[in-house]
């Protein structure tokens, strides 16, 4: 089945755009992808329009910052949709609270994707938060403002996805050489491609109920199992190490500033946690894509040959090339 066609074909798209706020980023740059490739308008809220120059020319900008609540009430005008993640900030709670209130005054639906409690009335919420905040300190902001989005007045659809598959991609050389270094128990994880395509069609098609939505990949995946997948896709083998001092290097090295600082410390936990994928996570992830998610095999596949396409990575700040002697 085509991923970007199903279940959205049937249905007649909106005439105003949908708002995409953290378009440069993992999970934003893979809602404008698969609103595009379903056809509709999009406009992003970016504070770095040369950041998007690589978008088709259809595509509004609306420069703004989630500093400035009316800079996303301008960007909201005349918009059919919103849809917002929460950026790696010590200030989420502030830029959520501007991005939900400008889309209640709006009028518009907010499609949300990050970390949630997932009951269905608010003492079981409340309950989740207090525990899944103990565990991980760090995240009690993101639970407080995902349940502002959860009881506001945006007929919101809260998205929960799982690891990232493509986290995987920091440690693109270790795994070329044989390791996987990214401390996992066994979590649900997720292609952000398929994170990407269930925001677009929350986003379009009206008939999709607000609440909280689990998003997941077929099967939960151990460090071991990772590295399994790896070695297939790479035709060689790959050891799962997991190696802390190691991980924190690296995430410094792809990301820097607070979100290093927030994968190093998820990591710590997502190493020890042991958490099936469960039936009904993937029904609703099948539900909103309208075909079953991707699998790990699928997509490391897909990366493996890209490097291997591509050749040998350059090493980090190895600097411009210069020409060799021989040039
Ligand atoms: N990693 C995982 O496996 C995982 C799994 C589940 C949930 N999550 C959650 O997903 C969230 C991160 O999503 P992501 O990976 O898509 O983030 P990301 O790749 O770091 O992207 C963040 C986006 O927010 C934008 N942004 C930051 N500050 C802004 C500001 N002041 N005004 C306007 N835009 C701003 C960035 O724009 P610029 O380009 O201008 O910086 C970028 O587009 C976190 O809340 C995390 O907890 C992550």
């Amino acid at each position: 089945m085509n991923k970007t066609s199903q279940p959205m074909s049937a249905l007649a798209l909106p005439s105003r755009p949908i708002l995409v706020a953290g378009a440069t980023g993992a999970i934003g740059s893979q809602v404008v992808r698969a609103l595009l490739a379903r056809g509709a308008q999009v406009r992003v809220f970016v504070r770095s329009p040369e950041k998007v120059h690589d978008l088709p020319p259809e595509v509004e900008r609306a420069v703004g910052t989630l500093e400035d609540r009316e800079s996303i009430v301008q960007a909201l005008k005349g918009s059919h949709a919103a849809f917002y993640v929460s950026p790696h900030d010590e200030r989420e709670e502030q830029f959520a609270e501007h991005f939900v209130s400008a889309c209640e005054g709006a009028g518009v639906r907010l499609v949300f994707s990050g970390v949630h409690a997932s009951g269905t009335n608010r003492l079981s919420r409340f309950m989740q938060r207090t525990i899944f905040g103990l565990l991980m300190p760090h995240y009690q902001p993101k639970l407080r403002l995902a349940e502002r989005v959860r009881t506001s007045h945006t007929n919101p659809v809260l998205l929960m996805p799982g690891n990232y598959f493509q986290m995987d991609e920091v440690c693109r050389e270790e795994l070329l050489a044989g390791r996987y270094p990214l401390p996992l128990g066994r979590i649900p994880r997720v292609d952000t491609r398929d994170v990407g395509e269930a925001a677009a069609r929350a986003l379009l098609d009206a008939s999709v109920k607000s609440g909280g939505y689990a998003l997941v990949g077929p099967e939960s995946l151990s460090g071991e199992d990772t590295a399994v997948h790896w070695s297939a896709a790479l035709g060689q083998p790959v050891q799962y190490a997991p190696n802390l001092a190691e991980m924190d290097a690296l995430f410094v090295r792809a990301y820097g500033g607070r979100k290093a600082l927030d994968c190093q410390k998820s990591y710590r936990l997502v190493g020890k946690v042991k958490m099936g994928t469960s039936a009904a996570d993937l029904r609703q992830t099948t539900f909103l894509l309208g075909c079953p998610p991707r699998s790990f095999a699928e997509y490391a596949q897909e990366v493996a040959a890209g490097w291997q396409a591509a050749g040998p990575p350059v090493p980090p700040h190895a600097g411009p090339r210069l020409p060799s002697a021989a040039s």
